[in-house]
């Protein structure tokens, strides 16, 4: 079945979570993070995750920016960092991540190839509206997909259900597009073609599903769907 739909996670696929960290630690006041930005980066990531599937497995559901919130926090004090002043500028920043590189190029081929785009994430959708916006990226996605539309992070398959109610699409005409490894097994389980972002080259998760393509980056997406 050809592929209509290209449906993309948002943050580590097509944003990069270590830019916040990685811009504060450059500024003015961001001293205290020179050294250690990237190991905060890297817990607040990780438990901003784990708090996702915590949540979810729980049926405790708050939105992504309050769980950002709750894990920075964890993050800082765990590093010795606390600071109103600085987790102010560091959720600040989050909400203007950096795009990757290779990212607007390959959305204008996929785009130009008669693709749809859509985005489906966590973030709510005021956090999905100001990365798009800030990557310059507005109207490039036919449809910006929250989990707040369900009140349920993934990996539950209402999630995933989403994206046939929102396009009409059966599951294998949909090319699904996660650096995260969980999220692709969810996604190959569920029905999607996927393809693995692993940016970070590592191990696949042993989980419920495997993915039918990875790459390091989205370089080459378009060429390598002919395959899938
Ligand atoms: C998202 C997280 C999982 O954008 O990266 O949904």
């Amino acid at each position: 079945m050809t592929i209509r739909l290209c449906v993309f996670d948002a943050y580590g696929t097509l944003f990069d979570v270590d830019g916040a960290a990685r811009a504060a630690a450059r500024e003015p006041g961001g001293q205290a993070l020179a050294d250690s930005w990237a190991q905060v980066s890297a817990s607040w990531r990780r438990k901003q995750l784990e708090y996702t599937w915590l949540r979810a497995a729980a049926g405790h559901h708050t939105d992504f920016a309050q769980v950002t919130a709750d894990a920075l926090d964890w993050a800082l004090e765990d590093a010795g960092l606390e600071g109103a002043g600085l987790r102010a500028r560091l959720l600040a920043l989050y909400q203007e991540l950096p795009v990757f590189a290779e990212v607007p190029d390959t959305l204008r081929a996929l785009a130009d190839n008669g693709k749809e785009l859509a985005i489906l994430s966590n973030g709510t959708p005021d956090m999905l509206a100001s990365a798009v916006r800030a990557a310059g990226l507005e109207g490039v996605f036919q449809a910006v997909l929250s989990v707040e539309d369900v009140g349920v992070f993934k990996p539950a398959t209402a999630v995933y259900d989403m994206v046939g109610a929102r396009f009409g699409v059966a599951p294998q005409e949909v090319l699904f597009i996660s650096s995260n490894g969980w999220d692709i097994c969810a996604g190959a389980a569920y029905g999607f073609r996927t393809l693995w972002v692993n940016r970070a080259g590592a191990p696949p998760d042993r989980l419920f599903g495997r993915p039918d393509a990875t790459a390091r980056d989205l370089h080459g997406l378009l060429a390598q769907m002919g395959g899938l």
